[in-house]
């Protein structure tokens, strides 16, 4: 008789994304006449730029024609992408990334859930509370997380790192030495961000004690303030410990086209391994390339049209941040994030839980938002809004938060 992995078992709820579609769906179909807002997953809403429908036309064009016709893509990603990636995100900051160190993916999320494969599983992780759940829930699958423990809402073997106003949102250095760190900046949920000498810290205490700091930079785009890291590599030594996962999602609204790609440097090893060959091996057996079409489409966005065209969806993101911040400011609501990131923060007004400040949002003003809870137990009385909608939706949104209080 075959057996499951009975990890799965242990994982609380369904997906928190998965949860709220379902809550949501259940609130329209009881209430159809209701327009609903949407500023829960951060999933974007502008159309693609002309720059990357460009590029998609072309190479579906050359997949039609027998002499430019692509098959497999390579094991890492095309060179032409990962050149780009190197010149632009890496040797521009001033990191000297090699394009073998490189390897495209179809997202940060899928890359974010599988690196853990690459280490042992009695490797101690340690998470930012709250936390964007695909870290702990894909290490939980492994079985590297112990148990789950319902009163605390948290994992036994897991060591967690809380980030509340009490700790202005950023995690301190852990008591207990963790083996993997998992830091995400701009940060996912809370929108709060890191200064250079601050990550080189990390850097710094992650080199000393043997750990792996993996740097999830999705939302790397959204940095407006000065002196704020846009790679971990702009620390010294981080390529000795630091795997650094990117996505086109955010910045290039990528969300429906998939891409993304994770920096694995060769200098990090564990003794004479180095990890670069365990995840090209792992990329190579278990991975068949992002479609070509979609590596000339993310290679477009670094022309210099694509960049001017990028940097305007970004700008109109982040009105809707500002819309929003000043929004909830005027309301009364305490608020952080969203100037580095399309995430805004807020607590719950009068002590109320996540979930039932997502109940009431929902019910009486028809907006969508995530319950901090679900991102972890420091995550209780706070709650997230995305800028991701309409730059309308978002206004209106605001207009009807504010008639509430
Ligand atoms: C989020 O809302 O946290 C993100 O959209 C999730 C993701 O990028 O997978």
């Amino acid at each position: 008789m075959f057996k499951i992995n009975e990890n799965y078992l242990k994982l609380p709820g369904s997906y928190l994304f998965s949860t709220i579609g379902k809550k949501v769906r259940e609130f329209t179909e009881a209430n159809p006449d209701k327009k609903i807002i949407r500023l829960g997953i951060g999933d974007v809403t502008l159309p693609l730029a002309p720059v990357v429908v460009k590029a998609l036309h072309g190479a579906v064009d050359e997949m039609g024609v027998k002499e430019t016709f692509k098959g497999y893509a390579p094991d890492l990603g095309y060179e032409f992408l990962r050149q780009t990636i190197a010149d632009n995100d890496y040797k521009a900051r001033g990191a000297d990334i090699a394009i073998d160190e490189i390897f495209i993916s179809d997202g940060a999320k899928s890359d974010s859930g599988n690196i853990q494969e690459i280490f042992a599983i009695n490797n101690k992780i340690a998470v930012c509370d709250p936390v964007y759940p695909v870290y702990i829930d894909s290490n939980a699958m492994a079985g590297r997380t112990g148990d789950y423990i319902p009163a605390e809402e948290k994992w036994s073997d897991v060591i967690y790192m809380p980030c509340t106003k009490e700790t202005n949102f950023a995690p301190e250095l852990p008591k207990e030495t963790p083996d993997i760190i998992y830091l995400c900046y701009p940060n996912n949920p809370t929108g709060s961000t890191i200064t250079k000498e601050e990550l080189q810290k990390w850097v710094d205490y992650a080199n000393k004690a043997g750990a792996v700091i993996i740097y999830d930079a999705a939302y790397e785009a959204y940095i407006s303030e000065e002196n704020v890291p846009h790679t971990i590599y702009e620390c010294e030594g981080a390529k000795t410990c630091a795997i650094e996962i990117r996505s086109f999602s955010k910045n290039a609204g990528f969300t429906g086209t998939r891409l993304g790609f994770t920096v694995v440097p060769k200098e990090l090893k564990c003794g004479e391994v180095s990890l670069n060959s365990l995840w090209a091996r792992r990329h190579g057996t278990k991975f068949n390339g992002a479609p070509y079409i979609t590596q000339v489409a993310g290679a477009s966005i670094y022309s210099a049209e694509g960049k001017k065209q990028i940097k305007e969806q970004i700008a109109y993101y982040m009105r809707n941040a500002k819309i929003i911040r000043e929004g909830l400011k005027s309301a009364g609501y305490s608020i952080s994030g969203g100037v580095n990131a399309p995430y805004i923060w807020m607590e719950t007004p009068k002590g109320m839980s996540s979930w039932d400040f997502f109940d009431y949002l929902l019910t009486k003003a028809n907006v969508v938002g995530t319950p901090g809870s679900g991102f972890g137990p420091s995550g209780e009385g706070y709650f997230r809004l995305t800028a991701f909608g309409t730059y309308e939706n978002t206004l209106e949104a605001m207009e009807r938060i504010k008639k509430l209080s």
